[in-house]
């Protein structure tokens, strides 16, 4: 089992940004943190961040074939982008879609996700702990989908 984790535009900035919103904590501490929780489960995990729209599209194509399932925080494209919200539905691979404020409580126009009908959940509002929640999700998703694969050959 493979997890990508992919960081939209800003999330290089976690820890100097908006503080009061986003918190102190490095986007490098978040990995690691998730980093052990892969290794106590036996998951392998890759992370990537961009701030381009079309290298995020990229990614998430390059997902097939290479992982079993994706952790995604699109950042403000979570509010636009279309073509992000295509390629995750393209790929058909269990997508949890992370935030960390909660998109709801804030603008208007943050509470919308173009992204959020192509995952398999959102997890909003948690803190650097939404990540945390998103792998036991990503990887209860992966386990009953192999089990269900297990199931299906004999
Ligand atoms: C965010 C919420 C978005 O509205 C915002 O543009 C971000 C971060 C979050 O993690 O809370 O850059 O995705």
């Amino acid at each position: 089992m493979k997890i990508i984790v992919i960081q939209g535009p800003n999330l290089n900035m976690l820890g100097i940004r908006e503080q009061n919103v986003y918190g102190s904590m490095k986007l490098e501490d978040i990995h690691s943190q998730m980093e052990a929780v892969a290794k106590q489960s036996k998951v392998e995990i890759e992370f990537f961040q961009s701030n381009l729209e079309g290298e995020i599209v990229d990614k998430i194509q390059e997902c097939i074939g290479d992982a079993t399932g994706i952790i995604i925080n699109p950042a403000a494209y979570s509010h636009t982008s279309i073509a992000i919200r295509d390629a995750i539905r393209a790929v058909s691979l269990p997508t949890i879609e992370v935030h960390i404020s909660n998109i709801h409580t804030r603008e208007e126009f943050r509470s919308k996700s173009m992204v959020a009908p192509a995952c398999s959940g959102q997890i909003s509002g948690f803190g650097p702990f939404g990540y945390h929640l998103a792998m036991l999700a990503v990887i209860q998703i992966m386990s009953e989908l192999k089990n269900m694969q297990e199931v299906q050959k004999k």
